[in-house]
């Protein structure tokens, strides 16, 4: 009786091991595949936004974005909160300041991980700049 109580945690453990062995190898290989093409990343935001784009794009904001980002682009919407995502404090100015503008524009058209979604052909690349603009704009003066 004793002996078949003991087994169990020991199988339970063993079964740990390769979870526990085999996890980080592809979370960091994820990490390290993503990365913005250099030509992209190396582009300064082309457009000047106008006031109906910007209007649109705090509309799509709202729709899209709010959830995870913040309607205040804290990071603190909903669903990054109960799915615990870790989230950049936008209005913070060091949260964006190392990321040029075409990384930001990247990331919004590709998204990057598992949580991050991108818009894909959903906006035309200048609604995309546009969004750049806005996102950057989060931050406190
Ligand atoms: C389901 C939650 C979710 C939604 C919806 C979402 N994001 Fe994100 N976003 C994330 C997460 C998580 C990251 C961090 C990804 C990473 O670094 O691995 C991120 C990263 C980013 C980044 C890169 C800078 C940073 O803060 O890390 C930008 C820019 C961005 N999101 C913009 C947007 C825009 C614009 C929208 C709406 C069109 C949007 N996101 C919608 C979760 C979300």
């Amino acid at each position: 009786m004793l002996k078949s109580i003991a087994i169990i945690p020991a199988c339970l453990l063993l079964g740990a091991i390769p979870l526990l062995v085999g996890n980080p190898a592809p979370q960091a290989a994820t990490a390290n595949a993503f990365k913005v093409p250099p030509d992209i990343a190396a582009q300064t935001n082309p457009v000047k936004p106008t006031p109906e784009g910007l209007a649109k794009a705090k509309k799509m904001y709202g729709w899209d974005c709010a959830m995870c980002h913040g309607a205040g682009g804290d990071g603190k919407g909903d669903v990054a909160v109960q799915s615990k995502f870790t989230m950049k404090d936008w209005t913070d100015p060091a949260a964006l300041k190392d990321m040029t503008d075409g990384e930001i524009f990247y990331i919004i058209q590709k998204g990057k991980g598992d949580n991050m979604p991108g818009d894909g052909d959903r906006e035309k690349p200048d609604e995309i700049w546009t969004m750049v603009t806005m996102v950057r704009g989060f931050a406190k003066k």
